[in-house]
């Protein structure tokens, strides 16, 4: 019974679903911070403990949270922010200043990135601003120190890596002039107060967050991100999430399979909604017409763009994700296995197989896995990207400039894809 009230004490605090990364995680928590405060392993006296020390609740939060991220996450999203600086922002926004925020920053690896790209595209610090928060206090301190391992460097191209650290020892040190442009502060999204009175943003990244949080928390936190946002802004997520947006937001088709959505105004949203009472309208499986090329301050041509991976609707290919996330690689590779002896043939499931194999080290596995979701679904863009990337690795220029133009043309089309 304790073990379920703690969980549910989470779930109040900082909105995890505790389903998404297993209770035994939870319980491992609460028992290494019983032996580190030589308590014995009473959960209703720990429980009591967590109930009256809010030290203590801060404490086992930070044995929960996953840290997970790395510098240029995904890469795409980080391209369409540095187009939407260009393309629209300056046109429209002249002498003002830039605003945006990372939640979660987590160690900061993801505004440190937002940071490097403004200044890479030559904006002058003076010209914007970078809020980052996280509920970890621990996650800021290393943040704020701007030390990073190899850990963190996860992408293909490392140039910018080059130009903003100096290796110290065996770490990589980010300057100042980067350190300097990030402003980080301790929050929590699900506070009633979370950033009360700080003027809206253009820019929200928030990312593999809500994956943790059950629909209603969903909901609730996506409320919260649309008052941070100016009417014009835009709402970057994980990739995992966009399935979420159905019906209050609007994927951006001027930056397909970046994972960018835009606020759909409350009169708009009105109109849209579908009536409860009728079924769904079914996808047409063919994309519509390529996006139009991007005017400063035009809505959106293409409401709610779908991804490939916003239709991982199963669990558990869902949790298989969020495992592989979390490092536990086998689990994630058996549930995948044995969604397809259940399910069939998935292009998902294949698609994670292969980003599994990938982890490890497999990529001629990986490499098989990938193809085999492209033949189940020639349109799989993330499989595209991953198979790209793995032939550039390899020197495989030719096969890797033909993915490359193929991943394009599938994004474009998604970009004009009506839900
Ligand atoms: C997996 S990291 C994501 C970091 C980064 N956005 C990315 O995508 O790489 C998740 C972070 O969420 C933070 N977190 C968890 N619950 C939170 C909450 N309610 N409010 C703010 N941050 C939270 C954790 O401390 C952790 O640093």
């Amino acid at each position: 019974m304790s073990l379920v009230a703690i969980e549910q004490l989470l779930k109040q605090t900082m909105g995890l679903d505790v389903h998404t990364i297993g209770e035994s995680s939870i319980l491992r928590a609460v028992q290494r911070r019983q032996e580190q405060l030589h308590l014995d392993s009473d959960l209703d006296a720990y429980y009591q403990l967590l109930r009256s020390t809010q030290t203590e609740l801060e404490t086992l939060i930070e044995e929960i949270v996953i840290p997970e991220t790395w510098f240029f996450r995904d890469q795409r999203p980080f391209d369409a922010f540095k187009r939407l600086v260009q393309e629209e922002w300056l046109a429209r926004c002249g002498g003002q200043i830039l605003r945006i925020l990372s939640i979660p920053c987590s160690t900061g690896e993801e505004p440190y990135s937002i940071a490097m790209a403004l200044h890479d595209l030559g904006l002058p610090a003076t010209r914007f601003h970078v809020d980052a928060v996280d509920i970890s206090a621990r996650n800021l301190v290393r943040a704020q120190h701007g030390r990073y391992r190899n850990n963190s460097f996860r992408v293909h191209d490392l140039s910018f890596r080059q130009r903003h650290f100096t290796l110290v020892d065996d770490e990589y040190q980010l300057e100042e002039h980067i350190r300097g442009l990030v402003h980080f502060r301790q929050g929590n999204l699900l506070d009633p107060a979370f950033l009360n009175g700080v003027a809206p943003y253009d820019v929200v990244f928030c990312r593999n967050l809500l994956i943790y949080f059950d629909r209603a928390t969903q909901e609730q936190s996506l409320q919260v991100l649309r008052k941070l946002l100016k009417d014009s802004g835009v709402l970057f997520i994980g990739h995992a999430e966009a399935g979420l947006f159905l019906d209050s937001w609007q994927a951006s088709s001027r930056y397909p399979s970046a994972f960018a959505f835009r606020k759909l105004r409350d009169e708009r949203r009105a109109r849209e909604r579908p009536d409860p009472a009728l079924p769904r309208p079914k996808k047409s499986k063919r994309p519509a017409s390529r996006p139009s090329t991007a005017k400063p301050a035009a809505p959106d041509p293409a409401p709610r763009t779908r991804t490939a991976t916003a239709r991982v609707a199963d669990n558990d290919l869902r949790e298989a994700l969020l495992l592989a996330n979390q490092g536990h690689l086998a689990e994630a590779a058996n549930l995948c296995e044995q969604h397809l002896q259940q399910q069939g043939p998935s292009a998902e499931a294949f698609h994670l197989l292969g980003l599994v194999r990938e982890a490890t080290g497999q990529s001629t596995e990986a490499e098989g896995f990938w193809r085999k979701a492209l033949y189940l679904e020639p349109h799989h863009l993330e499989s595209l990207t991953h198979l790209a990337l793995l032939c550039e690795r390899r020197g495989e220029r030719r096969e890797a400039q033909l993915l490359r133009q193929r991943t394009e043309r599938v994004a474009a089309l998604a970009g004009g894809d009506k839900a």
